[in-house]
């Protein structure tokens, strides 16, 4: 059976969804072919969505220190529908930040910790002038992540 693979993003001015693009292009490669991947942005992804996957990315700039205010909403509302009921699902993160990034990723693993999932590989952080070339780590986030889900080793 396939397994399941949720990407959740949020994007004001373009740029968090070129990295998204990239991490969703990896996650499709033809080189994993037993990995469903759904992709909602922030605002419409629900608490179904979250119990759906058996693992999740999640994209944010930061804002003001801190995850964008739309996927701090997406958290508020499936924290409780999903708390104690995804224990143990793997996670990763991308951020793209003005000049630093430490706050969106800080805050939202701190959320998460409080969902019990496991952070499996380091987040992509893309700040300051942004880098086109640094897409490819993007890439290859959604890559790995989703042959380490096929494979069953997270
Ligand atoms: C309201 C607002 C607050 C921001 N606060 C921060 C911040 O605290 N730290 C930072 O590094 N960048 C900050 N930025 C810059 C954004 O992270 C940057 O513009 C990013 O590219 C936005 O992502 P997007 O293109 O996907 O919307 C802020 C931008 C906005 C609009």
């Amino acid at each position: 059976m396939a397994r399941h693979l949720l990407v959740v993003y949020h994007t004001q001015s373009g740029t968090t969804s070129r990295m998204a693009d990239a991490v969703i292009r990896g996650a499709r490669s033809t080189a994993v072919d037993g990995v469903d991947v759904r992709v909602k942005s922030a605002l419409e992804a629900d608490a179904d969505d979250l119990l759906w996957a058996d693992g999740f990315i999640l994209g944010s700039p930061e804002n003001f220190g801190y995850m964008s205010g739309a996927m701090k909403y997406f958290l508020d509302r499936v924290f409780y529908a999903c708390e104690d009921r995804v224990n143990g699902r793997p996670f990763a993160l991308f951020v793209r930040a003005g000049n630093d990034g430490s706050g969106a990723i800080s805050s939202m693993r701190r959320i998460l910790q409080g969902l019990a999932v496991k952070e499996v590989q380091e987040p992509v952080l893309i700040a300051g002038v942004f880098d086109e070339s640094r897409l490819g780590e993007c890439e290859e986030l959604g890559l790995t992540f989703a042959a380490g889900l096929e494979a069953g080793i997270f």
